[in-house]
């Protein structure tokens, strides 16, 4: 039987590589790409699938709460893959309300609409994508599991356990089918610049200062995106409902050695003498309430679900840089908006 797939944020960093896998993956899904094209979405991102008869896109904002309505009455939906947020921790800093309002408002919306026309809940799921950034910061020591506290320590990290807790609450008192999983931090290729990958990448390869929050320290586990996309796609066909996935890479960095590490992958690939780009590391003020170490236990999905990373880490980054060394036309398309400014032309909101 052919489903209807709602994926929101699809024209995102980890959303386009989500929507692409399942156009190609699931011909037999009807897959709707909803995304509001802020900043950080980007059409550009899908331009090989664009044409691809199961695939569509909707140009609208899950905070509108009339627009997600209407969008509910024109489709049935089967599953909705929510992926639609604000993601950048410092942007949440410097202005948290648009936070609350796409990461909590949004997903309400989006939790409503879906129970109104859930029925008897017979084949449908949400599925929630979230971050392992609301279980609050690490010391040396342990990491998260699913049964972790919650504990975020940003506007970033707080919207987005709000909007875990309302999908939990919408499970528990209405009784819709949901999943959720909780990631550690990912990369690859069509990360918005922002990001500490593809800004250093960006930088390096204009000679600018790489800048380094207090003294590089803090801990991350890096993931490569697709290997996200297919935990993604294990969790919404084997994930059981109301469960919680971890989901990470067993791949801790302090900041300052994966800058390092970056650095020498853009030497090599530049062709520039060993050294040159290291130079351009560049120590700052640190990030306000910085967390410190962030690191995922993922043997619940590995054990349940036989998902596993299975890009190493050196493979992935030497990927990513080749991407953005190959796409410099992308990355000046992104930053100056001439993007966002040409599929804001082509798509009208209604
Ligand atoms: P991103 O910023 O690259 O993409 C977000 C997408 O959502 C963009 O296309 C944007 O246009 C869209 N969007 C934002 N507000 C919207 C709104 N109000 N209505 C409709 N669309 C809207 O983000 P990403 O890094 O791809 O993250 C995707 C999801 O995964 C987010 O929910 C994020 O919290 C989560 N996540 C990200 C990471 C990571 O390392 N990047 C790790 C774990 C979880
Ligand atoms: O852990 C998952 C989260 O990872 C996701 O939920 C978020 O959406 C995603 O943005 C990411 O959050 P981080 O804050 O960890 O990612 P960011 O790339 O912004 O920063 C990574 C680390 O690098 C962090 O310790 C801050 C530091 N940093 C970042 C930037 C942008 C720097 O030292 N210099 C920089 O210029």
């Amino acid at each position: 039987m052919q489903k209807t797939i709602l994926i929101t944020g699809g024209a995102g960093f980890i959303g386009s590589h989500v929507v692409r896998r399942f156009v190609r993956n699931h011909p037999g899904y009807r897959i709707v790409n909803l995304d509001k094209l802020t900043y950080a979405g980007n059409l550009e991102n899908l331009t090989d699938i664009e044409n691809e008869p199961n695939y569509s896109f909707v140009k609208g904002d899950i905070a509108d709460q009339e627009f997600i309505n209407e969008l509910f009455s024109r489709h049935s939906f089967d599953g909705v893959i929510h992926l639609a947020a604000e993601s950048h921790v410092d942007r949440s800093i410097s202005g948290p309300m648009e936070f609350i309002t796409a990461n909590i408002i949004g997903t309400v919306n989006l939790l409503n609409a879906f129970k109104e026309q859930a029925g008897n809940n017979e084949g449908k799921l949400f599925y929630h994508i979230s971050t392992d950034e609301v279980y609050g910061s690490l010391g040396s020591e342990g990491l998260f599991t699913e049964e972790t506290s919650y504990d975020p320590g940003s506007p970033y990290s707080a919207s987005k356990a709000g909007s875990d807790h309302m999908v939990r609450a919408w499970h528990h008192t209405y009784g819709i089918p949901v999943v959720i999983s909780n990631c550690s931090n990912n990369y690859g290729p069509n990360q918005f610049p922002e990001k500490l990958i593809p800004l250093a990448i960006n930088n390096i390869l204009n000679s600018k200062p790489v800048p380094v929050y207090g003294k590089g320290e803090n801990v991350r586990d890096w993931l490569y995106v697709e290997d996200h996309a297919a935990a993604i796609d294990l969790v919404f066909h084997r994930g059981l409902t109301g469960e919680t996935y971890n989901v990470g890479g067993n791949n801790e960095w302090r900041n300052l050695d994966l800058v390092k590490l970056l650095c020498k992958i853009m030497d090599r690939q530049l062709d520039r003498k060993p050294g040159t780009s290291a130079k351009l590391i560049t120590f700052v003020k640190d990030r306000a309430g910085h967390d410190m170490r962030y690191a995922i236990d993922n043997s619940k999905i590995t054990s349940a679900l036989g998902w596993k990373p299975s890009v190493s880490f050196e493979e992935g980054l030497d990927r990513t840089v080749r991407w953005y060394l190959e796409n410099e036309k992308w990355l000046e398309g992104v930053l100056s908006g001439d993007y966002r400014d040409y599929y804001h032309k082509q798509y009208t909101e209604r």
